[in-house]
């Protein structure tokens, strides 16, 4: 449940960027086997361009992430990299994976974050050991009430202006209750979107286009 806020949530703190995670801390390494690392190299006006994004292992070939960091890309290729910490670093963890094919979601929109989910399918399946396993995704419609505290993982920025990060950072935020972000967004959804963020400004994560 932790990683779907990666993909569609909304903040209380409306930070633009991509996969930020700002207040937190470096996880222990390999704490969160699921997590992967997607580079996306893409063609534009000024040529080759490379970005990057966050997602999470949900079968040995299949790996969710957001659909942003593809959408009206012309060109894309992207590699998966599981069992990663340092990502500056051929870790001998590591398993590098080109993504064969990927879908959006049918019913994504940009204005706002709708979702905003990318399938995306492994040309080669993982080899599960200690430090790449998949999430355990049972739980379908489960509701996460405010309150609880959740942890959300990234290699994103640190700080709003600050460099991104090459080992994987996390940060705990509390879930909140809908109407500060039915009220600070117009197109909050609450079936298909999680309200978090820390009250006092200093913790938030972000995820969207560059
Ligand atoms: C995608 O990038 C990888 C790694 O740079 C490269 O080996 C592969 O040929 C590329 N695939 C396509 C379809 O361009
Ligand atoms: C990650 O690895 C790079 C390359 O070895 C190193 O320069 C950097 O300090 C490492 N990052 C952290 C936070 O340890």
């Amino acid at each position: 449940m932790l990683l779907l806020l990666l993909i569609s949530s909304a903040f209380l703190l409306p930070w633009a960027g991509a996969g930020r995670i700002i207040g937190g801390q470096e996880v222990v390494p390999h704490s969160r086997p699921y997590m992967a690392f997607l580079k996306i190299k893409f063609v534009n006006q000024s040529g080759i361009q490379t970005s990057r994004c966050g997602g999470f292992l949900i079968r040995p070939d299949a790996v969710i992430s957001a659909a942003h960091c593809v959408a009206e890309k012309r060109r894309v290729n992207i590699t998966v990299t599981l069992g990663a910490h340092n990502i500056s670093v051929r870790e001998q963890s590591q398993q590098r994976i080109p993504a064969a094919r990927w879908v959006i979601h049918p019913k994504y929109s940009s204005d706002g974050h709708i979702n905003d989910i990318l399938l995306l399918k492994l040309k080669t399946k993982a080899k599960i050991n200690k430090n790449v396993k998949q999430i355990d995704f049972s739980g379908s419609n489960e509701y996460v009430r405010a309150g609880t505290k959740c942890r959300v993982a990234g290699w994103g920025r640190t700080a709003v202006k600050g460099h991104v990060s090459d080992v994987l950072m996390e940060v705990e935020l509390k879930v909140q209750n809908e109407e500060p972000c039915e009220r600070l967004f117009l197109n909050y959804l609450r079936h298909s979107m999680m309200c978090v963020g820390d009250k006092n400004g200093k913790k938030s994560t972000y995820s969207s286009w560059d």
